[in-house]
């Protein structure tokens, strides 16, 4: 059964865009059919895949106002296997042109439905903002993948994002999950991230995945070539670490070698939960949550 996964935080610059892409990428590469929508107005997923605009200027905003059916939109990239619906600036226009018509949360949700099933994974990278195209995405999607920046801030915002997520599974869409947590730009060489990690290990549990992506330049170089780093830097630790996300996500989705790992627990991302585990906020200065 495919699926469909938001890639979603508020906070900008995180790693949304770089983890959809390589680990589109990294999926795409070890066989699975994927799918990448880009549903930023910045189009970074677009442009860091190299697929550059469709030829007819068409993209994703065509599919979400009714003028054109999804999968006429699909465009193929330079990795075999992985194909994409690109963005462009008209979706910022969508944002506020959705707000006024009939089941504007549910948008990308029939536009994507005939068309999902094609595919093993469906990426959606999300604008970030929590506003009427995240909420669109999550609504469309099986589950959230969420990106965390080792950095002192690295939880703040994040009880807004699980509100979020339990408004959207209690009114729009039942069935979401969190997929999981993905710990982004670790610095070795500091004590700061080690730290950072431990910590929201510590409050999420098992939601984070044992992979952690590295700093490493040649992810931020990548999509100034439009490549994702698997092409750009095969050899990169930052194209390692995607690779190694990749066979995490497949095992824990029982489609890897080893077989079926046990769902994981949503330590603290549980439902009924809107609001992070007492304590989170204070150690990682979370002056939202401390509210
Ligand atoms: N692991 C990494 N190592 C080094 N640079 C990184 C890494 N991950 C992301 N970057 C760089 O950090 C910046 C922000 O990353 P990215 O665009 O993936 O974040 P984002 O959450 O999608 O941002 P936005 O909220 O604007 O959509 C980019 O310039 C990217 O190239
Ligand atoms: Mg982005």
């Amino acid at each position: 059964m495919g699926q469909t996964i938001a890639c979603a935080n508020q906070k900008g610059g995180v790693g949304k865009t770089t983890t959809v892409v390589n680990l589109a990428t990294a999926l795409a590469q070890v066989g699975d059919k994927v799918l990448v929508v880009d549903l930023d107005p910045q189009g970074n997923a677009t442009s860091g895949l190299g697929a550059g605009r469709n030829p007819d200027g068409r993209s994703l905003y065509e599919a979400i106002a009714g003028t054109a059916p999804l999968a006429e939109l699909v465009s193929v990239t330079s990795v075999p296997g992985l194909s994409l619906v690109p963005s462009s600036i008209a979706l910022a226009g969508a944002e506020v042109e959705l707000a006024r018509l009939a089941q504007r949360e549910r948008r990308l949700a029939r536009v994507l439905a005939p068309v999902a099933p094609a595919y093993d994974y469906v990426f959606v990278d999300c604008p970030p903002s929590l506003g009427l195209l995240t909420v669109n995405a999550l609504t469309a999607a099986n589950s959230v993948l969420i990106p965390i920046q080792c950095e002192y801030y690295a939880l703040e915002g994040l009880s807004k994002l699980i509100a979020t997520i339990h408004l959207v599974r209690d009114h729009l869409n039942p069935a979401l999950q969190v997929k999981g947590v993905v710990l982004t730009m670790y610095d070795g060489r500091t004590n700061l991230s080690a730290e950072v990690a431990t910590e929201v290990r510590r409050h999420l549990g098992a939601a984070v995945y044992d992979t952690i992506v590295p700093r490493n330049v040649r992810l931020a170089e990548a999509p100034s070539y439009g490549q994702p780093v698997a092409l750009y830097a095969p050899d990169s630790r930052g194209a390692e670490a995607h690779r190694e996300l990749a066979d995490e996500m497949r095992r824990r989705d029982g489609r890897g070698e080893t077989g079926t790992v046990p769902p994981i627990v949503l330590d603290g991302l549980g439902p009924g939960r809107s609001t992070l585990p007492a304590g989170t906020a204070r150690v990682l200065g979370d002056a939202e949550g401390a509210a």
